[in-house]
């Protein structure tokens, strides 16, 4: 059986965790304490459950799952694994320092790849310990429903590596798109500035928080409104991708709104602080202008 290694059981980690161990991996969870990835673990069985309520998957199938996932004490772990992905905090020297651990730990062939969703590739391979065996491979949040997968290759990134990648997504059932190192890449290039733009018509007073949502999720087909997307990501997550695509290009179209900057200086980050433009603290989320 083929083993991976899952670095960071927040969010993105854990739905990499339950997505590979569905289809079939021995999955090694680590974070900052093996507490954490125990707890990572907890929420995986947590969805797999209601899956099993909603008859989407069986019993069975939940717990052949959930036996795959191992968490561990740290990276020295994940020697046996043909591939570890990162999905550990935004931060590049959190990532860097990460990275450093694997010279003494992974196995020649063993392939490094980070969930990045803005952080330049290329530079980040400079702190794994072979970069043409690294490179960005960008889930969407919520892994488990969410059908692509971005990859992304750095200036030493090997044709090896890329089909490597490509292969183990396409056993998870996603779709791949392919992309270069620039800022962004595909998917936040295009989303970002949406729901930037959106934050500047709230702050221009063009519509209140519901019928911006409202009209773009009805008159788009979205499935969210562009300010419900924003609390879903993280005002803060937007933000910083939003300047990454502004200094990473030095275009003034992408510039920051400053409400959303405002408000990631609040503290209201969206969802997982209970306010972002809308209050999370009652049944159903509220708009907050
Ligand atoms: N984990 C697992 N499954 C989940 C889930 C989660 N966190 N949230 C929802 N689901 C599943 C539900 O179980 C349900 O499954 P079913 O249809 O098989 O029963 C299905 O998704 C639909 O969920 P709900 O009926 O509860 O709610 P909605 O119909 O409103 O869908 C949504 C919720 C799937 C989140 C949908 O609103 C959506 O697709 N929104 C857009 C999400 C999006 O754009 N994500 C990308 C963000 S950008 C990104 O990740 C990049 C990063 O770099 C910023």
């Amino acid at each position: 059986m083929k083993s991976i290694g899952v670095i960071g059981a927040g969010q993105m980690g854990a739905g990499i965790a339950q997505v590979s161990a569905q289809a079939g991996y021995h999955v090694l969870l680590s974070d900052v304490s093996r507490e954490r990835a125990e707890a990572g673990k907890a929420g995986i069985a947590k969805q797999l459950d209601r899956a099993v309520t909603k008859e989407k998957i069986t019993a069975e199938a939940r717990d052949a799952a959930l036996a795959l996932i191992e968490p561990v004490e740290s990276v020295a772990d994940m020697a046996p694994a043909f591939l570890v992905i990162e999905a550990a905090t935004e931060r590049e020297q959190i990532k860097r320092a990460i990275f450093g651990e694997f010279g003494k730990v992974l196995s020649d062939t063993a392939i490094l790849a980070s969930n990045t969703s803005s952080i330049p590739i290329t530079r980040l391979a400079q702190a794994a310990p072979d970069p043409a065996q690294f490179m960005g491979v960008h889930f969407f949040n919520p892994v488990p429903v969410m059908g692509l997968v971005e990859l992304i290759r750095g200036l030493a990134t090997s044709d090896a590596t890329v089909d490597a990648v490509e292969a183990y997504v396409g056993t998870l059932g996603k779709q791949v798109v392919r992309a270069n190192d620039a800022p962004g890449f595909i998917v936040n290039r295009v989303l970002m500035p949406m729901l930037n733009e959106a934050c500047f018509a709230l702050g221009e007073g063009v519509a209140s928080v519901r019928d911006i949502d409202l009209g773009c999720q009805l008159g788009l087909n979205h499935p969210m409104g562009p300010l419900t997307l924003a609390d879903f990501i993280g005002l803060d997550t937007c933000l910083e991708i939003t300047r990454v695509l502004f200094e990473g290009t030095g275009d003034p179209k992408f510039r920051p709104a400053p409400l959303l900057v405002k408000y990631v200086e609040a503290g209201w980050y969206g969802r997982k602080t209970g306010r972002g433009f809308y209050d999370y603290s009652g049944a159903e989320p509220v708009p907050t202008r």
